[in-house]
């Protein structure tokens, strides 16, 4: 089965160009001006429109059980919502229970995952430490393509990784070649502050922010990078939000540390007000961690993404409707923290980035996908259109509106975070391993469709680390 995608303008990381693009099976096989056309292609004019690499959202939660709950979407509904917004891959997160072994944890979320519609694959959490943790990452890295190890340095009492984990593991993850990630907020601080303001009588969701203030990332986040520069380890940061984490992300690069920083759309385009909402179940619709932050902090990320010190857009999607949030009706601490945005994610960061003069359109591909792709080593492959490449492609009408609303999302929620935005260019085609997945509204995929990604790590960049170590060790004095 052949697809032949005609007439549209190609927009990657690096270059626009006028071209027709052809897919057999899942892979690009031709670029250029195709006149020699298979019999068996169906034909997409994409004349007027952008074809730019399908989207990677790096950070999501379908399914999640997170605090007391499940999260609503599931990896059907959630990849259908991902595919509506251009995005064909989804880096999803194994979060074993302390003392649960990494390898069961892994085969359920692997199970859960059958019914995706997009593509996915997944970030392994280091909650405990023994041997046997050890020894999973091994087989996980070395079998089962997972290259990436993520740590909560929050939620205290549930997955939180102390500092004594977070040396084992950033170790473990440089001996085998895998990216250690963080979450970083102190959770010592978040627990004191939590109990204090539930002392003091501020039970609602405008105590959450007040919990978790920016100077907690901004110290778990310093902590993360001394820990991983000592050990001579990268270390990716996700859904950085703070002005304090980009300075110690930016800090560290200047001084030769392999840094990386993801934002969340998110974070870039909704303020902390939100929590002043005097609806009690709109304010907690919001209650995500870290919390949407006041607007200075927005700058802060903004200029990150343009000086390249944040690499990387995500959504953290997690949703939970109301009467989910509802469990923390009298104590913010216990409303399930989340929000929705794997549609939404592309749209925001076309209108708020590309149409507001912050990023240019190659600058979007390399936000998107192309960044993720290279620092999760599924790059060529995805991330890039190439021949060769496999065919999971966005055509993007840039002449397209489109009012973000809960009324219209896919998402398993009565929520967005988003509602009301007005979009000025909307993805109208998905492409998912070659297959025509969303059209023109309609969903073409089935459950099933998505495909696991094998995310082999990637040999040289570590040699390379290991080497820097070396070359920075003074030599034993003999005596
Ligand atoms: O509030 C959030 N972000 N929920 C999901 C878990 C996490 O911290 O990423
Ligand atoms: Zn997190
Ligand atoms: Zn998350």
């Amino acid at each position: 089965m052949s697809l032949l995608i005609k007439g549209g303008t190609i927009v990657t990381h690096e270059e626009t160009f006028k071209a027709d693009i052809l897919c057999k099976d899942n892979k690009i096989v031709e670029i250029g001006s195709i006149s020699n056309i298979p019999k068996d292609a169906e034909i997409i004019d994409a004349t007027g429109k952008l074809i730019m690499p399908g989207g990677i959202d790096p950070h999501t939660h379908m399914q999640l059980p997170f605090m007391g709950t499940v999260a609503k979407d599931d990896f059907a509904s959630g990849t259908v919502a991902a595919l509506a917004g251009g995005t064909t891959t989804i880096i999803d997160f194994v979060i074993p229970n302390p003392q649960q072994s990494l390898m069961e944890a892994y085969k359920q979320w692997r199970e859960w995952a059958e019914k995706a519609h997009s593509n996915y694959t997944f970030h392994v959490a280091i909650t405990w430490w023994d041997e046997s943790v050890s020894k999973d990452m091994a087989t996980l890295t070395e079998e089962y393509g997972v290259n990436s190890f993520k740590h909560f340095m929050a939620y205290k009492n549930a997955i939180m990784a102390t500092d004594d984990i977070l040396v084992s593991s950033f170790t473990r993850c440089l001996e085998l070649g895998a990216v250690p990630t963080v979450h970083a907020e102190n959770g010592e601080l978040v627990y004191h502050l939590q109990n204090k303001l539930l002392a003091e009588g501020m039970t609602g969701p405008e105590a959450h922010p007040l919990s978790r203030p920016s100077s907690v990332e901004g110290e778990a986040a310093n902590r993360a990078i001394s820990i991983a520069n000592t050990l001579g380890a990268p270390i990716y940061l996700v859904h950085v939000s703070t002005e304090e984490a980009v300075d110690a992300i930016r800090y560290a690069k200047d001084k030769g540390h392999t840094v990386f920083g993801e934002v969340l759309a998110g974070h870039l385009t909704v303020d902390e007000s939100v929590y002043q909402n005097t609806d009690w179940a709109t304010a907690a619709a919001h209650v995500m961690s870290p919390p949407f932050r006041p607007k200075k902090h927005q700058d802060a990320l903004w200029n990150g993404v343009q000086a390249g010190t944040l690499q990387t857009t995500a959504t953290d999607h997690c949703a939970f409707c109301a009467e989910q949030k509802a469990m923390g009706k009298d104590n913010f601490a216990m409303i399930p923290n989340g929000t929705a945005g794997v549609e939404e994610r592309m749209m925001v960061l076309w209108e708020k980035g590309v149409n507001a003069g912050k990023i240019t359109p190659n600058e979007f591909v390399a936000l998107t996908s192309t960044n993720s792709a290279k620092i999760f080593n599924m790059y060529p492959n995805k991330g890039c259109i190439r021949v060769g490449s496999d065919a999971d492609l966005v055509i993007w009408n840039p002449e397209a509106t489109k009012t973000i609303s809960a009324k219209t999302h896919h998402s398993n929620i009565e929520h967005s975070v988003y509602e009301g935005m007005e979009i000025n260019g909307v993805p109208e085609t998905t492409i998912c391993n070659g297959k025509l997945a969303w059209h023109n509204n309609t969903l073409l995929s089935k459950s099933g469709d998505g495909k696991y990604i094998d995310r082999p790590t990637y040999a040289p960049f570590y040699e390379s680390l290991k080497k820097r170590k070396e070359l920075n060790k003074p030599l034993a004095v003999k005596r």
